[in-house]
Parts: structure tokens; C-alpha cells; sequence
């Protein structure tokens, strides 16, 4: 598989890092503003191969060199704002820099899926989908993957229960509107019961990254693992079912902005979306997520 990473800043560098371990990638091409400093994580990415168990092919390029990619994963972005709480003021600034990159990409590789780290990336799928002409399978934001990770590692120490096993996932936006489907929520079968300290948990969530963002100024190694896990299920069409964001396919009426939902993921993108059984509460929470990224869709066009 050829991956190529777009911004190769804290968390582009640290997605190649990992996906530099893993055995299922054969060439990972670097493309960042500064090339020295993206050829340098290039030769200390390359003096590591040694001690993996699959060497691939490392190089710092240009946005030609990104042809024929399987996988885009895109990671460029704007500086985030003093207060990562306001991922959505990022918009103006990196749906730009989609525009100025995102068509070249994909006419260098049309058959590529896109993966989407840079925030607020709810409304950077959806602009993606625009400036590419891809289909929806092709372009998948890492969304509420990261936040239902959180969501349930938190889960899993309450439940003594490892987290693996906690079927619990955030849904709608990768943002203050996000809410926890514990409607659909179980351990083994078991429904998680709705708590009011199971809600505070998806809260303490949904704040998780402010809390890294506060202490280190940034985030990078939990979402950089989060798109290396999409891009090895499309790598090995594994069909996991993963909470991403993608372009919403009428789902309680929205077909007009991207969320996260979960979907089937597999060689060909999202392979289908699936409907979870929402209750009244979470229905509104989800249409409440949508309302919000319509709004700064809009405020982005104006
Ligand atoms: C996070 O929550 C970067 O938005 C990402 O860490």
C-alpha cells in the first residue's frame, strides 16, 4: 500500500511514526511546508526501519510524488487557536488549505481514499468531498473515533472491564456537540445503563484533548493512532465498525453535512453506514450536531 501524508507537523509526523511500524505499508511518502524539516523526519524515520518487522520505503515529496496513492491521509492544518475548544474556528484557514490542496491529490490519485485528521473535520469532510468530486466511501474523517476511545477506556476502568469489550460509541460532531449513544450501549450483551456518572464520564470525554491541549499545546500521538487504525482496516479490509465522520446518507433526515455515525470500513472507504437504534434524547443530540456544522458550513461559503 502507498500512503501518503499531508503535513508532516505534530501529528503527521507521528502518524508516520507509527504507520512506519506497522508491516502493511510498502511506501509512505512525506509532504510538508518545510522540507528540511519534513526531510529530516524522513532519514529518523528511516534509521528506525532496522528494528521493524516490515521496512518500507520512506520519502519526503511533493504533491506530485503523492501519485497513485492508496491512501491520503491529510494532517496540514492551520495553527489551532490558544483554546482548543474552539476547533471550529479553524474553518476559514483549513478549508483554504483543502482548497489549495485537495484537487491536485485527488487527480494524482483518483482511486485514493482520503483520510481526514485536521479539525474541525466534520466540515473538512464535507468540503473535501467538494473540492475532490470523490465519492462519499472515499473520504473519512477520524471524527468521534478518537472521543469514543476515550469515552470507553473511561467506561472499561469504571466497569472493570477491558475496553476492547465496551461496545459504546460518541456520535454527531468532533466538538462540543457530541453525545454518547448509551442508548446502545453494552458490555457482552449487557446494556450499559444511562447514568447520569456514565454521562459525566462522555463529558470528561469530550474534554479529554483540551486536557492534553492545556498541559502540551497540542495532541498528536491518540490521533495519530486513530487514523493509522482507518487506514489499516482500508489497508486490510478488516470491515471493523468504526465511529468516523462521513457524509450523512439521510440518516433521521440529514443528507446535507458530515458526522460521525458507524460505519462498515473496508478497501473501498466506508463500506456502509450503519443506523443505530437512537432514542428520542440522542436523536435531537444528533440533529443538534448537524444544525451546528451546517452553521459553520455556511459561515465558510459566506
Ligand atoms: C483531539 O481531540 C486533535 O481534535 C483532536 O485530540
Amino acid at each position: 500500500m502507498k500512503v501518503s501524508i499531508i503535513g508532516v507537523g505534530k501529528v503527521g509526523s507521528s502518524l508516520a511514526f507509527v504507520l512506519s511500524t506497522r508491516n502493511f505499508v510498502q511506501e509512505l511518502v512525506l509532504v510538508g511546508r518545510s522540507p528540511e524539516s519534513v526531510m529530516g523526519d524522513v532519514l529518523d524515520l528511516r534509521h528506525g526501519q532496522l528494528f521493524v518487522e516490515c521496512p518500507t520505503r520512506i520519502v519526503a515529496g511533493t504533491l506530485a510524488d503523492t501519485a497513485g496513492s492508496d491512501v491520503i491521509a491529510i494532517c496540514a492544518s492551520a495553527p489551532m487557536p490558544s483554546n482548543m475548544a474552539d476547533r471550529l474556528s479553524l474553518a476559514p484557514a483549513n478549508v483554504a488549505l483543502m482548497q489549495g490542496l485537495l484537487p491536485e491529490l485527488a487527480c494524482l490519485s483518483p482511486d485514493s481514499k482520503i483520510v481526514i485528521a485536521s479539525n474541525p473535520v466534520d466540515v473538512l469532510v464535507h468540503f473535501a468531498l467538494e473540492f475532490t468530486g470523490f465519492e462519499p466511501r472515499q473520504v473519512i474523517g477520524t471524527g468521534t473515533l478518537l472521543d469514543s476511545a476515550r469515552f470507553r477506556q473511561l467506561l472499561g476502568e469504571e466497569l472493570q472491564i477491558h475496553m476492547d469489550d465496551i461496545r459504546a460509541n460518541i456520535l454527531g460532531e468532533h466538538g462540543d456537540s457530541q453525545f454518547p449513544a448509551m442508548s446502545c450501549a453494552n458490555a457482552g450483551g449487557e446494556p450499559i445503563d444511562a447514568t447520569p456518572a456514565r454521562y459525566a464520564l462522555a463529558q470528561q470525554a469530550a474534554r479529554a484533548g483540551f486536557e492534553v491541549f492545556n498541559r502540551k499545546g497540542f495532541t498528536n500521538y491518540a490521533i495519530a493512532l486513530a487514523a493509522a487504525d482507518i487506514i489499516q482496516v482500508i489497508a486490510l479490509d478488516t470491515r471493523h465498525t468504526m465511529p468516523v465522520s462521513l457524509k450523512v446518507d439521510g440518516f433521521l433526515g440529514v443528507d446535507d453535512v458530515c458526522l460521525s455515525l458507524p460505519a462498515v470500513v473496508g478497501k473501498r472507504g466506508i463500506e456502509r453506514i450503519l443506523h443505530p437504534q437512537l432514542n428520542e434524547q440522542e436523536q435531537e443530540a444528533f440533529l443538534h450536531s448537524a444544525s451546528v456544522v451546517r452553521k459553520v458550513i455556511e459561515s465558510v461559503r459566506e
